[in-house]
């Protein structure tokens, strides 16, 4: 069975653009998280608080923030330490994401922590954003396989997310960072938290497109019980810290997917459609979503 209702959690505008060559002008952000939740996205992850050298992109955060203040849409926030939370909390951000790794080659090239020091360092970030009243997104990324370590066993998996949970989190989405998750591996691993305790209300997924399996990724984990699916506007994405991390499953191939399903998501797929076509062309390039080329005969 299905749910008869899924939130998009819209990363874009911040798992899209981060991997951008262009530097993409502070106006034409805000214009797209404008019109993201215009197309009835109910929540838009923003940008990171991340250190500006690490991620150039997303290095206008204070600028940014002031513009969306009249945004009717929950917009999260990456935030990894005590310095990116004081940053977003002093813009008024109600919604923050610490972001861990099942892996130590991960963990080294996106946070230069091992993964033990990196749950220390979300430890009292995670504490302090819920007693500031912020709600705490948990990511998890290479769940199920790493371009330095190989497959990812579901064990490691289950270890890290319980211990994000422990922090504090209040939901976990995780994540196939170079999208070698298969439909199998999904429903093991969700079975497997499950067996640890974790129940599938708490958990959000989070596919990358590279090998063509976000989508059947995505009905596996809906047919398991998950209502949260990550997803990015025209498929624009990718991880500058990953090696061969590739776009996310565009919001679009999503949106068709359970428009044919009978799911409802409050999407507006013409409104959607527009806006990606729209930022394609300040990007310069063609999407890579099929729905999306479809719908606009790109
Ligand atoms: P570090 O170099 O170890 O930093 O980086 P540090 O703690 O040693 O601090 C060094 C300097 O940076 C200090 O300045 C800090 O103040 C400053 P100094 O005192 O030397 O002048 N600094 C900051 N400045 C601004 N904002 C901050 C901040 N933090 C420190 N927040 C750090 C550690 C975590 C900062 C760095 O590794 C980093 O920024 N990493 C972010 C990488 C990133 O954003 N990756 C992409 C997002 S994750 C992703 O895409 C995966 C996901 O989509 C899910 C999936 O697909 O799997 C979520
Ligand atoms: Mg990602």
């Amino acid at each position: 069975s299905l749910p008869a209702r899924v939130r998009i959690h819209e990363v874009g505008p911040r798992d899209g653009l981060q991997n951008e060559k262009t530097v993409v002008p502070t106006e034409v952000k805000a214009e797209f998280v404008h019109r993201l939740a215009a197309a009835g996205l109910d929540t838009v992850e923003a940008t990171s608080f991340v250190h500006p050298k690490w991620v150039p992109q997303l290095a206008d955060a204070e600028q940014l923030m002031p513009m969306l203040g009249d945004v009717p849409a929950r917009l999260p926030v990456l935030v990894p330490n005590q310095r990116g939370l004081d940053r977003a909390l002093a813009l008024g951000a109600r919604e923050i994401a610490v972001f861990g790794s099942a892996t130590e080659a991960f963990a080294k090239a996106n946070l230069n922590r091992t993964v033990d020091e990196s749950l220390a360092m979300f430890a009292p970030v995670v504490a302090a954003a819920r007693e500031a009243g912020a709600r705490v997104r948990g990511y998890l990324s290479m769940c199920f396989g790493d371009p330095w370590e190989g497959a990812v066993p579901i064990e490691q998996t289950v270890r890290v997310s319980r211990r994000l949970f422990d922090l504090g989190c209040d939901e976990l989405s995780l994540g196939d960072t170079i999208g070698v998750a298969t439909p199998g591996h999904v429903t093991a691993l969700l079975t497997a938290l499950n067996e640890a305790g974790v129940p599938t209300g708490r958990l959000a997924v989070h596919f990358h497109d590279t090998y063509g399996q976000a989508l059947a990724n995505a009905l596996a984990a809906l047919r398991h019980g998950v209502t949260t699916v990550d997803a990015s506007a025209g498929g624009l994405g990718g991880c500058p810290y990953a090696k061969s991390a590739t776009g996310n499953l565009a919001t679009e191939d999503l949106v068709w997917m359970l428009n044919g399903l009978g799911v409802s998501t409050g999407v507006d797929l013409g409104l959607l459609t527009a806006t990606s076509v729209w930022m394609a062309g300040h990007l310069g390039r063609p999407s890579p979503s099929r729905t999306l080329r479809a719908l606009s005969h790109q």
